[in-house]
């Protein structure tokens, strides 16, 4: 199947056009946009993609297992309601509300800096949302690349941060995020807090990423509260400068894949609830970070 790729920003992102993914996916063409993506520093845009819930399950399983799988640990409880009531692999973001009065997602979903799930002690690999409903203007999706923030940190700050770990609470994101009554009791259990490395690296490329971020980093082990907080605000400002980022523009039928493992997101909540957006999201069980 003959295809284009363009970079989407000089420093990562891969844009692809002229593929039809509806006609059928195999292990090559699984291979190939694997391969893209990955030299893209783990952001692939796919155009034009008008996908079953089926179609965009099993692409995404390409990619590795998937939260919601068979036998696999769910999501936290708060996001539960917000899973495809027909397909327990797809997460949903929407600002509207079904007939119902159901929400068809969770509204205002990833409106802070974060990667997916770095609560958990095998945290979201890929992420791969498909834009089933964008509005004309607005709902832009922002992506940081922690790579790149990486490799331009100073080696005094390389080795300053090298040893270090930090723990992932989904009660941060909860505690400002989400409506008291959304919250369930199960989600401060504790198993929704991990503790990672601030410095992982990808089992794949070798290539190292910064691995804290605002939504869910609670602090980093070992160091009193202002320091914490103090080298947290630090990564926060350094990994979010304009170089390191790529603002998504959404177009109807976008199939977004990104790495969570070295990117940040942040969705923009600049539309109104009359500018409809529906987005169906894969999530992509990855390794325990090192
Ligand atoms: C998310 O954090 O997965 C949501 C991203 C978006 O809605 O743009």
């Amino acid at each position: 199947m003959a295809f284009n790729v363009k970079a989407l920003a000089p420093g990562f992102g891969a844009e692809v056009s002229g593929l039809e993914l509806r006609e059928g996916m195999d292990d090559g063409l699984a291979q190939t946009l694997i391969s893209i993506w990955r030299d893209a520093g783990g952001l692939m845009v796919i155009h034009d993609q008008q996908l079953s819930s089926e179609q965009h399950i099993s692409l995404s399983r390409y990619f590795g297992p998937l939260f919601g799988d068979l036998g696999e640990q769910p999501l936290q409880d708060t996001v539960s309601q917000y899973i495809h009531p027909d397909y327990p692999e797809i997460y949903r973001v929407s600002n509207q509300v079904d007939n119902n009065g159901q929400p068809r997602g969770r509204k205002g979903a990833g409106t802070y800096w974060h990667s997916d799930v770095s609560f958990r002690e095998y945290p979201a690999q890929a992420s791969i949302l498909l834009g089933k409903q964008v509005p004309e203007t607005g709902g832009d999706t922002i992506f940081a690349d922690q790579a790149r923030a990486y490799e331009a940190l100073s080696d005094a700050m390389k080795k300053l941060i090298a040893p270090l770990y930090a723990w992932h609470d989904f009660e941060i994101a909860a505690r400002t995020q989400y409506a008291k009554p959304v919250v369930v009791e199960d989600d401060m259990s504790g198993t929704n807090r991990a503790r990672h490395p601030v410095v992982r690296t990808k089992l794949e490329t070798g290539r190292k990423s910064i691995y804290v971020n605002p939504g869910f980093t609670s602090h980093i082990e070992g160091m009193h509260a202002e320091e914490s907080n103090a080298l947290l605000d630090y990564m926060q400002k350094h990994c979010t400068q304009p170089q390191f980022l790529y603002r998504h523009r959404w177009r109807k039928d976008d199939l977004v894949v990104w790495d969570n493992r070295s990117l940040m997101h942040y969705a923009v909540m600049d539309y109104p609830d009359d500018a409809p957006r529906y987005m169906e999201r894969c999530t992509v069980i990855g390794e325990r970070p090192q």
